[in-house]
């Protein structure tokens, strides 16, 4: 499973990349406003940091206007993923993207109608929000068995890459399932490494160390 960060908080990228941890970055504009910094600026520091795909999202709602923004973008670095949004008109930019060799990152996923379409159009990723379908009732694990199953039968290259992810039980669930990629905040990545017991055993163990009055290399 790769992981991808999802977030524009250059020091938060950096703790999880020097553990290795890092395949890629997913940003959106709302993103960038939580970081506060100019798009294109923290896109290159991204850029420079991560050697895996970094998706930066187009903000036109028209497809031509897309296209100018996109090109745009790519120019950035040769590992942009240009983000386009799951429209008709989002589709047309990811097939013009495609054609010219561009990674490309459909967003904005719902259904698994939209995925196939995402792939017809060339995607190198679509972004099924998990999150945001479980916060209006319905299963986004689901969609993801769905668009596994729907790739799986027609061989699909265009990878799935599990977005809007807010719990471990998200990570673990479609990794399951098989999704490709996983995009999650940091925090979420981060609290992976906690258990109850893990804790629980620590201070166990540090109680019972300190008895012994040993040290270790002392
Ligand atoms: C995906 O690329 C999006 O940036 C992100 O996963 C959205 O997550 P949210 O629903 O928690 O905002």
């Amino acid at each position: 499973m790769k992981f991808f960060v999802d977030t524009a908080d250059v020091d938060a990228i950096r703790e999880l990349n020097d553990l290795g941890m890092v395949d890629g970055v997913t940003t959106n504009p709302s993103l960038i406003l939580k970081a506060g910094r100019n798009i294109e600026e923290v896109t290159r520091e991204i850029c420079e940091m991560v050697s895996g795909p970094v998706s930066a999202e187009v903000v036109a709602d028209k497809a031509e206007d897309m296209i100018r923004e996109g090109r745009h973008l790519a120019q950035i670095a040769p590992n942009i993923a240009i983000k386009v949004p799951l429209t008709w008109d989002g589709l047309k930019a990811c097939r013009t993207f495609a054609d010219e060799g561009h990674m490309v990152n459909v967003t904005l996923c719902f259904t698994a109608a939209q995925a196939i379409l995402a792939a017809k159009a060339g995607a190198t990723f679509i972004s099924p929000f998990v999150g945001r379908l479980d916060d209006i009732g319905l299963d986004g694990v689901d969609l993801i068995a769905d668009i596994r199953e729907i790739y799986d039968n027609y061989g699909y290259e265009t990878q799935i890459l599990a977005a809007s992810i807010r719990s471990v039980n998200h990570i673990v669930e479609v990794g399951k399932i098989g999704a490709d990629v996983i995009t999650a905040p940091p925090s979420v990545i981060k609290s992976m490494a906690k258990h109850v017991l893990t804790d629980k055993g620590l201070e166990q163990f540090t109680a019972d160390w300190a008895k012994t009055g040993q040290k270790i290399g002392g």
